[in-house]
């Protein structure tokens, strides 16, 4: 069973390594690394934060199986989000260590870490890259409901996807 600890930074080399494998950055509107490392040094990102309009609060958290990171989660916010909403950032399991529940104990430690800052709706935005087709499911299956799509940026071959769960309906499995 993976631990689940905060981001630090010896950690950070090995989870930008795995993100960038799933989540590669020629395919994305803004690197993963980026997001992830300015979570440790907010001071040194101002210029991205300026630019995406992500608050420097964001925070990650990450899953260590056998001295490994198998996986990382992330809450963030954008400056003109309602007070009540948080979003679930660069979300994912290393394919070898998936289905052993290492993604369902992430979203639900997330789940738990957006109501203990209380908020009321947990936003996550996915595509219809095969890769990220199975979390369309997963996140159905934990209670998240489609709220709208949009073409994707990078790619306006591929839909994204937006979902969002009610914190305040949502049960600690
Ligand atoms: C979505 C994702 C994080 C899930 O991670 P995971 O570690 O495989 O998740 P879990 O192991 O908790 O659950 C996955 C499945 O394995 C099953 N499972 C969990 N433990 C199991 C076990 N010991 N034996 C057999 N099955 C198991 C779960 O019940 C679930 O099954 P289901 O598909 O029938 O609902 C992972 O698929 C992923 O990284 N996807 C690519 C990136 C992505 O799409 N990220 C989110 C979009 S931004």
């Amino acid at each position: 069973m993976a631990d689940i600890v905060a981001l630090t930074k010896e950690l950070l080399g090995e989870a930008i390594i795995l993100v960038d494998k799933i989540f590669p950055p020629e395919y994305e509107e803004e690197p993963a690394k980026d997001e992830i490392a300015a979570s440790l040094f907010p001071e040194k990102y101002e210029k991205y934060f300026n630019k995406t309009g992500i608050r420097p609060s964001l925070k990650y958290w990450v899953a260590i199986s056998k001295g490994k990171v198998v996986g990382i989660v992330g809450l963030y916010n954008y400056v003109f989000d309602l007070a009540d909403i948080t979003w679930l950032g660069w979300y994912l399991v290393s394919p070898k260590a998936r289905k052993h529940g290492t993604g369902t104990s992430l979203l639900l430690f997330a789940i738990e870490e957006a109501k203990r800052q209380g908020k009321k709706r947990l936003m996550v935005y996915t595509t219809d890259d095969p890769e990220e087709l199975y979390s369309h499911h997963f996140y159905r299956k934990h209670g998240f409901r489609e709220i709208g799509q949009n073409p994707w940026g990078p790619n306006p071959e591929l839909t994204e996807f937006y979902f969002e769960l009610d914190l305040m309906k949502a049960q600690a499995e």
